[in-house]
């Protein structure tokens, strides 16, 4: 049985895929393989407990070891607040009580883009920086965090500040360049806007950009004009799943 002061568990609950690890909260390293089932289709609470449930039994751990949830939405006092991509049930409802009482132990539940910012600060993309950091994930959604001098301030919802008259996760998110078919350098046009807006607002000293698509980063991040540096995040795919073991094991 897994047994370590520095080990905790991290669940990454997304659109698409439900991933798990077993994490070395003190490099910030992965101990086992990545765990992954589908998101079940409508994203209900229910179905995605049972999921979670579902991914903790395959890991041998004890009872004291720490297990950090992210999810896709506002997260307060334990209970989700906002749906903007997911089953609108989810809305209000304690989340936290819900993991908890299905696991019988306690989680710590924290906003996706709040653990992977964190993860990024601790132990990857913004390792040495100091100041404030804006990491935003381009997904489906926009998701935001604010980490000043290694303090994490949660649920900025940095993706939905209105530009132009529209979300700006509709215009400028990773989703929309698929669906809208856009060049990067169409897209690039969009990312400009939303990162001066951003500069402009919270005057940061480093932007992270993660999501999937900052393995491509090459293809777009050279076309942006910023006074910002702008780096791609590190901890890729993980950095949800690092972050939320971190944050359970109070790093
Ligand atoms: C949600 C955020 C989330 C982001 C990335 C947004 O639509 O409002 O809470 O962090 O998507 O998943």
């Amino acid at each position: 049985m897994a047994k370590s002061k520095q080990m905790a568990v991290g669940v990454d609950i997304g659109g698409t895929g439900v991933k798990a690890a077993l994490v070395d909260v003190k490099s910030g390293e992965l101990l086992s393989d990545r765990e992954k089932i589908a998101t079940p289709e409508g994203g209900e609470p229910d179905a995605i407990r049972d999921v979670v449930v579902e991914l903790i039994e395959r890991f041998d751990i004890d009872d004291d070891t720490p297990i950090g949830v992210t999810f896709p939405a506002i997260v307060r006092h334990g209970r989700t607040m906002s749906a903007a991509n997911v089953s609108k049930a989810w809305i209000g409802l304690e989340a936290e009580q819900l993991f908890e009482d299905a696991l019988g132990r306690d989680i710590h539940f924290v906003n996706d883009a709040d653990a992977a910012g964190f993860a990024e600060d601790h132990y990857g993309a913004a390792k040495d920086a100091s100041g404030l950091v804006i990491l935003t994930t381009l997904g489906t959604g926009i998701g935001g965090a604010l980490i000043y001098n290694g303090v994490l301030i949660p649920n900025v919802e940095l993706g939905h500040l209105e530009l132009d008259g529209h979300d700006a996760e509709s215009r400028a998110a990773n989703s929309a360049r698929e669906r809208e078919e856009l060049s990067w350098e169409a897209w690039a046009a969009r990312l400009q806007r939303y990162y001066s807006h951003l500069e402009f607002i919270f005057s940061p000293d480093l932007f992270v950009v993660g999501g999937g698509v900052s393995k491509s980063s090459e293809q777009f991040l050279p076309l942006l004009d910023l006074k910002t540096p702008i780096v791609p995040a590190m901890l890729r795919n993980n950095a949800g799943i690092i972050g939320a073991a971190a944050l359970a094991r109070g790093v």
